[in-house]
């Protein structure tokens, strides 16, 4: 499995439990959605994986390793996932190479150039790779954002409304260009949106969250 969550319940504060006993697991490769209203708790969901936060109870697995219970909490960067954040994605004061290289720089300078080219050709935007984040259009930092986490190759990819913000044609065109990417680098993603349309064109999975529960778990046509 690329994730697997048992019976994990969180609060930020002990009045307000967020998610409540939930479970659900993911195979390789698997795109999945996770939706819900505003405040249902998507975010936490993902932010639980990535290890910006620690469940109260349950267990949390990605590739088969625990990576978070009662006695273990993985940091985030030693996890193999990867994760888009829905706003301040990128540096404002790096540039489009400088924000990509920014998750690899332990490797070796060699080795950087050819992933940040890499990346950035996948993503479309080699062109723009001296740019800063405020010389190009929403749709365009996002997909560096994007490359930013690819670069890391990851096997299981965390995105949070990776698709707001942005106009209908550019969605479609980024949804798409999604499907291939992580088919080709055979990776799993869970991406919260509230959006049923992005749900239903995106995902094999949609996983319904309501009043902190999954409440379904239904497989897309
Ligand atoms: N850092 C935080 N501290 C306290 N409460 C928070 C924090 N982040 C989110 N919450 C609360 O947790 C609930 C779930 O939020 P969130 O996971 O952001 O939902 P969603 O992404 O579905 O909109 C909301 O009630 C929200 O107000
Ligand atoms: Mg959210």
């Amino acid at each position: 499995m690329s994730i697997r969550m048992t019976d994990v319940s969180f609060h930020y504060d002990r009045k307000n439990p967020v998610l409540e006993h939930c479970s659900f697991h993911m195979k390789p490769g698997e795109i999945v959605a996770l939706i819900g209203k505003s405040g249902s708790g998507k975010s936490t969901m993902l932010r639980l994986i990535s290890g910006l936060e620690a469940p109260n109870e349950g267990t949390i697995y990605v590739l088969d390793q625990v990576v978070a219970d009662q006695q273990v909490d993985k940091k985030p960067n030693e996890r193999q996932v990867g994760m888009v954040f829905q706003d301040y994605a990128l540096f404002p004061h790096l540039t489009v190479k400088q924000n990509v290289r920014y998750g690899i720089s332990h490797l070796r300078k060699e080795d950087q150039e050819i992933l940040i080219q890499e990346m950035l050709e996948l993503v479309g935007l080699l062109d723009k790779i001296n740019k800063y984040p405020h010389e190009l259009s929403g749709g365009q930092q996002q997909r560096v954002a994007l490359a930013r986490a690819l670069a890391r190759k990851p096997k299981v990819l965390l995105l949070d409304e990776p698709f707001s913000n942005l106009d209908a044609s550019l969605r479609i065109q980024i949804r798409n260009d999604l499907s291939l990417i992580l088919k080709k680098q055979e990776i799993s993603c869970l991406f919260a949106t509230h959006d049923i349309h992005d749900a239903r064109h995106f995902a094999h999975r949609i996983i319904h969250l309501a009043d902190g529960r999954i409440v379904s778990d239904e497989k897309c046509l």
